[in-house]
């Protein structure tokens, strides 16, 4: 039975949210900066990959939300009077990036299943905040992130359905989710997403 759903090795350590909601304001400028990369690294797979139409459309799709998200995330920073900041290096991404094989189609499997396990982290640490904050208004913008961004985990993984079999997928996306689950371990909490 294919398991269509993306999902993590590991949960986050319920402590951690408290580093989010005692330092909100330098997390929202983090989150400003995933939503921004998170969107150049749906557009980076189409510039990378031209000649893979079938996920074109998908691929458009998730840079349209994740640009709408950097939006509404700018909107609340701005309510708030916070500006970006110029990026700082994401430990949790380079690392991630740096397990992607080199040959062309075996990259492009796991910049797909890479992206899948970033989005499934990112819904299931937006439905942890979402949880804990006590805002109407800020509980219901991270309960709807949550929500698109669990879609997102499993689109990824759909598209790479397209140019690879179930069980490469599989067996991929299980050494990636390991590996996703020792980086979380080895990274300092800050007030950040990752
Ligand atoms: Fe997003
Ligand atoms: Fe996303």
């Amino acid at each position: 039975m294919p398991r269509l759903r993306a999902q993590l090795a590991s949960a986050t350590d319920p402590d951690w949210v408290q580093v989010i909601l005692d330092n909100f304001d330098d997390f929202l400028i983090d989150h400003a900066s995933c939503e921004r990369k998170a969107m150049a690294y749906a557009m980076s797979v189409i510039v990378k990959y031209p000649d893979r139409t079938e996920i074109i459309p998908d691929l458009l799709q998730v840079a349209q939300d994740e640009l709408d998200h950097f939006r509404d995330v700018l909107e609340l920073m701005e309510q708030r009077g916070l500006q970006m900041i110029p990026d700082e290096p994401d430990p949790y991404v380079n690392q991630l990036i740096k397990i992607c094989r080199h040959g062309r189609d075996e990259r492009l499997l796991d910049r797909l299943l890479v992206a899948s396990v970033i989005e499934t982290r990112g819904a299931e640490r937006f439905r942890i905040i979402a949880e804990a904050l006590e805002d109407a208004e800020l509980k219901e913008f991270y309960r709807n992130l949550w929500a698109t961004e669990a879609k997102h985990g499993d689109v990824f993984r759909k598209m790479a359905s397209h140019y690879f079999s179930e069980t490469e997928i599989e067996q991929r996306s299980q050494e990636i989710t390991e590996a996703e689950a020792e980086i979380m371990v080895g990274l300092k909490w800050r007030a950040s997403l990752h």
